[in-house]
């Protein structure tokens, strides 16, 4: 009793409120639907349906009753309605189909509404009979001349019955003195509907618009009429419409209602899509859409499978079984591209006689490398220069830059090191270098260098025979000290090339002359240039240096044209200030010229150069060792002239890279 006094209160406190509703879609609406009116699983109320079978009709309202009048004999209230509606002939045709209507009625449903041109609304006893109380705004796409209809495409006020009050042509006022624009009800396309009525001064306006532009500020329809008579206390509001066998189905798309007021706005974006118009959409996008689709996949596959081929070529690598031992010290070529940011120009570090240098951080470890890019295109020799490798990739010394591994593409053959970040020795030696070494770093880079090699020759498990001992090949780490680098790589050069040429491979000035004459290459060959190097690190100038057209100056000649004139120390490099160890100077311009004796039995071993370096035991007395006073006893120029004859007489193939050596050495008198 109690509960139902409260719900009692509660209803009459909710209906002294102005009534408003918005619907941007119906999908949580509680319309009171009837006929074959239906709310779409995406929210549209579909009217009718496209049955194309006998006329069907379809109601949809507001299930609540609506207060329009304080009392029965009292004027009605003002209100305000939009909606959004869309009336669709199947397969694009315009056949015509009844219209749609706007409904304020005394009952829910309208029992008497008849099919057909009724709209559903009246029937054709009660049509025009003011005890019907019915108010309708007609959106008829159908002339019916018995109803004074003015054509086939209009909007009219109707009251009590289908003749109108007032109607004119379906369009609108475009805004700002537009003009006036047809508008056609059956285009398929949603047009948004305004119902006023102003209860103050009696009037009913009704505007049309396109859904994509603002209210048109004219009216479509205004017409002065006080439905005080009409209207009773409480009415019903809703839409009503009827098809008849022409495939055509009437939709709202959203719908706002305010009593005493302007009427909600819909939020457009929000309401629910039409269906697509169907069978012409759908063999649009079969005949369009279908084959447009599908090749772009197809397009898409094939450009996804050039990228893989390319990606995969890009880094491709060559591996063979017999490779498969050497695992470890093997690097994938993808790595090292990524290292070396794609072997970029600003990552090179230098360009040597076997190839260019690039600096890189391996991705997984960051750890700092140098990349060696040797080009080479015989494929002999190449197992035994990796077996090489692999072994060499196992020599650990400290004044031996570490071979960390190796990777071998067509062609190329790639080097991996350690990376040492003073870069090499000669750019601290000549060409009026910017920072230069003073004397006890110089002689610990000799002794260091001395060290690297004698390891190389006596101290590992087999003998390796560097063949290219140059300041160049000496790199400085963190610390300034000397770690001899390119070890053994001379010898990727020296296997299966043309017995016809003379396979040489090193750099001219530090080879010794039976190495010339012979080609072989012993730990003499290495001393020899050793030799040479000690010259070139006391005096700082290169082994040969050109000092104009067809003149050079040997450096070994020169030191000892100073040694013959005793006065050995004036051969130093004048960039040593006066903080020079005099004994330390002579010690190695002496040794220097000992190891460059023509005649290799008389130079010394590493292991002796290590203990001259250190003390240990007295370098020889240089006259008695068959040193003559005219310097022919270096053959430099004997040398030099065999060399340069077998360079111009035999341009072989595998030759190129030390003719490449031998070239720069002549003509840049270094590396
Ligand atoms: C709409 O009606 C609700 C109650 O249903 C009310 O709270 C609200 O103030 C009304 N809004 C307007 C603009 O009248
Ligand atoms: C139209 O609606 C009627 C009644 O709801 C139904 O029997 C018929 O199958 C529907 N036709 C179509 C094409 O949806
Ligand atoms: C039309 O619909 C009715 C039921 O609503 C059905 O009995 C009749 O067979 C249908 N006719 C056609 C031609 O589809
Ligand atoms: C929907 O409206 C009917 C009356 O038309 C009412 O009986 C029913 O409870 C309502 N349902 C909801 C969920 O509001
Ligand atoms: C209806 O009655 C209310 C008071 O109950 C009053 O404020 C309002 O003006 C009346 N409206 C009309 C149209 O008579
Ligand atoms: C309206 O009707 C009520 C009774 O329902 C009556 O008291 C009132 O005088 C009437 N007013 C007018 C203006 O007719
Ligand atoms: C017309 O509608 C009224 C109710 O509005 C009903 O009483 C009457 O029977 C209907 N007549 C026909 C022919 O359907
Ligand atoms: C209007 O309808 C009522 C009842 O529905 C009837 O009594 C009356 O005669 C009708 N008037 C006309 C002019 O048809
Ligand atoms: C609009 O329609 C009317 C007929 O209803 C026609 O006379 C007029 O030319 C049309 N205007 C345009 C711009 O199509
Ligand atoms: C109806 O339209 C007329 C003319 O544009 C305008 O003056 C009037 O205020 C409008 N009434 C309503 C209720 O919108
Ligand atoms: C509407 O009001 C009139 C009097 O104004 C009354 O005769 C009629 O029965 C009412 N209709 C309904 C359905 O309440």
């Amino acid at each position: 009793m109690f509960f139902k006094l409260v719900i009692v209160i509660l209803v009459s406190l909710a209906a002294a409120e102005d009534l408003n509703f918005t619907y941007n879609g119906f999908l949580s609406a509680n319309l009171s639907l009837d006929g074959v009116a239906q709310v779409t699983s995406n929210g549209l109320l579909k009217l009718t349906n496209d049955s194309g079978n006998d006329t069907v009709l379809g109601h949809a309202f507001y299930p609540n009753p609506v207060t329009f009048k304080n009392s029965s004999n009292a004027t009605a209230f003002s209100f305000s309605t939009t909606f959004v509606f869309a009336i669709r002939s199947e397969f694009g045709l315009r056949l015509g189909g009844q219209g749609i209507a706007f409904v304020i009625a005394p009952t829910r449903g309208l029992p008497g509404g008849s099919l057909i041109q009724y709209l559903g609304v009246f029937n054709e006893t009660n049509n025009g009979n003011a005890s019907n109380h019915i108010f309708a705004v007609e959106l008829d796409p159908i002339q019916n001349p018995e109803f004074g209809d003015i054509n086939n495409n209009h909007v009219g006020i109707d009251i009590n019955g289908l003749r109108s009050v007032n109607s004119t042509p379906a369009g609108y006022h475009a805004l700002n003195n537009g003009g006036f624009r047809n508008l056609t009800l059956i285009s398929g396309q949603p047009m948004q509907v305004w119902v006023e009525y102003d209860g103050i001064q009696k009037q009913i306006n009704v505007t049309l618009g396109p859904i994509n532009v603002d209210k048109p500020h004219i009216p479509l329809l205004s017409s002065k009429y006080d439905l005080s008579t009409v209207l009773n206390t409480t009415m019903y509001v809703g839409f009503s419409s009827t098809a008849g066998a022409v495939y055509t189905s009437h939709y709202v798309l959203g719908w706002s209602f305010e009593m005493n007021g302007q009427a909600p706005g819909l939020v457009l974006s929000q309401l629910p899509k039409l269906p697509r118009i169907g069978p012409k959409k759908i063999s649009n996008f079969l005949t369009v859409g279908v084959p447009v689709m599908s090749l772009s996949l197809v397009l898409l596959v094939v450009l996804g499978l050039i990228y893989f081929i390319r990606r995969k070529r890009k880094f491709a690598e060559l591996l063979e079984d017999w490779e498969l031992e050497y695992g470890p010290q093997r690097f994938k070529y993808k790595d090292l591209y990524i290292a070396t940011k794609g072997f970029k120009e600003n990552e090179l570090l230098g360009t040597g006689g076997f190839g260019k240098v690039y600096r890189g951080i391996l991705p997984s470890s960051k750890i700092e490398i140098a990349v060696k890019r040797v080009s080479h295109e015989s494929r002999q020799g190449m197992k035994e220069f990796v077996a090489e490798i692999a072994s060499i990739g196992r020599l650990r010394h400290r004044n031996l830059v570490s071979l960390l591994g190796y990777c071998r593409r067509k062609g190329e053959l790639l080097l991996v090191y350690d990376y040492m970040p003073n870069g090499s020795l000669d750019k601290y030696l000549y060409d009026r270098p910017t920072v230069t070494l003073n004397w006890s770093q110089r002689f610990r880079v000799i002794t260091g260098v001395a060290s690297g090699l004698f390891y190389l020759h006596e101290e590992w498990e087999q003998v390796v025979i560097h063949r290219d001992v140059k300041a160049s090949n000496v790199l400085l780490d963190g610390e300034l000290n000397a770690r001899l680098g390119d070890f053994g790589l001379a010898r990727l050069y020296d296997h299966g090339t043309d017995p016809q040429t003379t396979h040489i491979v090193g750099t001219l000035g530090y080879l010794a002359p039976e190495h010339i004459r012979s080609g072989r290459a012993t730990t003499s060959t290495d001393v020899f240039a050793f030799g040479a190097f000690l010259l070139e690190v006391a005096c700082g100038r290169r082994p040969i240096e050109a000092q104009g057209p067809d003149q050079n100056l040997i450096l070994v000649d020169w030191v000892f044209s100073f040694w013959n004139r005793g006065a050995i120390l004036e051969a130093r490099d004048q960039n040593l200030s006066s903080e020079f160890v005099a004994e330390e100077v002579e010690l190695v311009l002496k040794l220097g010229l000992l190891c460059s004796h023509a005649e290799p039995t008389a130079r010394p071993s590493m292991r002796q150069v290590v203990q001259y370096l250190e003390g240990e035991i007295a370098l020889p007395d240089l006259s008695l060792l068959g040193f003559s006073s005219n310097g022919l006893t270096f053959a430099h120029h004997e040398g030099f002239d065999d060399f340069a004859m077998s360079y111009y007489s035999s341009p072989g193939k595998g030759f190129s890279h030390s003719s490449y050596a031998a070239e720069s050495a002549v003509l840049s008198g270094g590396r």
